[in-house]
């Protein structure tokens, strides 16, 4: 963030300044009137309030100087996950992400997340990180006849996975891990997170299914407990945890 003077504000008032943003830009079909596929940096300057989101200076730049630049938002209240991306070098949720939080003395770099295909401008192919969310089956699996009310649950058991149950899906954790940029097979921690949630959860019944998954060569044995998809979730989910108890159960057989 390049921040001017702030100016004079009323009494009360939140003071506004000048901010620099520095995007990358890519457009595969070069309606952007550079070669098709071509990828660079892109400066804007928006006035803003300290307390406003990196969200709100992309929508700035999108509504009021180049309604071209692409990313993805909805809720923008860190809910729905679908606005990660590369802030300063960081995996944020933009519309969590406040520009008095950032460094004033520069421009704000902002860049697609890695290891997914880039579509346009912020907005990357999620497909792949899904498929591998998708393959550890994360649904209630269970035998029997279903109970007439509903499974019950002890406090203490619930705790168990109380943490893993909080991811949204932004997949900041997956595309911040080294391993999962350079192996081309990993299905990242997303995806052992999600088969935490299922695998300590005292209703279910399809632990070992999932865990004969995460043993798998592309599972958790991958992970070099870099701590980058700790630091990067949201959601403050102790990611590099859960996937150091997904190991302990293979290791043990104790769940
Ligand atoms: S574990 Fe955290 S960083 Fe990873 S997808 Fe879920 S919410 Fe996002
Ligand atoms: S827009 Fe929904 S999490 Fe940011």
């Amino acid at each position: 963030m390049t921040a001017t003077a702030e100016k004079p504000a009323e009494a009360g008032a939140i003071p506004s300044m000048t901010v620099t943003l520095k995007i990358l830009r890519f457009d595969p079909d070069g309606l952007d009137g550079r070669e098709a596929g071509t990828e660079y940096w892109e400066e804007f300057t928006v006035e803003a309030h300290a307390t406003d989101r990196v969200l709100d200076a992309l929508h700035k730049i999108k509504w009021e100087q180049d309604g071209s630049l692409a990313f993805r938002r909805s809720c923008a209240h860190g809910v729905c996950g679908s606005d990660a991306m590369r802030i300063n070098a960081r995996n944020r949720l933009a519309c969590k992400t406040l520009l008095k939080d950032l460094n004033p003395a520069k421009p704000i770099m902002v860049e697609p997340i890695k290891g997914l295909p880039v579509e346009k401008d912020l907005i990357v192919d999620m497909e792949p990180f899904f498929a591998s969310y998708r393959e550890i089956m994360p649904f209630l699996m269970t035998t029997g006849t279903a109970p007439e009310r509903e499974r019950l649950q002890s406090p203490e058991d619930r705790a168990r996975f109380d943490d893993t149950t909080k991811c949204i899906l932004c997949a900041a954790c997956t595309t911040s891990c080294p391993v999962f940029w350079t192996d081309g097979q990993y299905f990242g921690p997303q995806a052992i997170v999600g088969a935490h949630r299922f695998i300590f959860d005292s209703r279910d019944e399809g632990e070992w299914d999932r865990l004969e998954i995460l043993n798998d060569k592309a599972g958790v044995w991958k992970c070099r407990t870099a701590f980058n998809c700790t630091e990067a979730c949201p959601r403050g989910i102790e990611v590099t945890k859960a996937i150091s108890e997904v190991k302990h159960a293979l290791n043990t057989g104790e769940i």
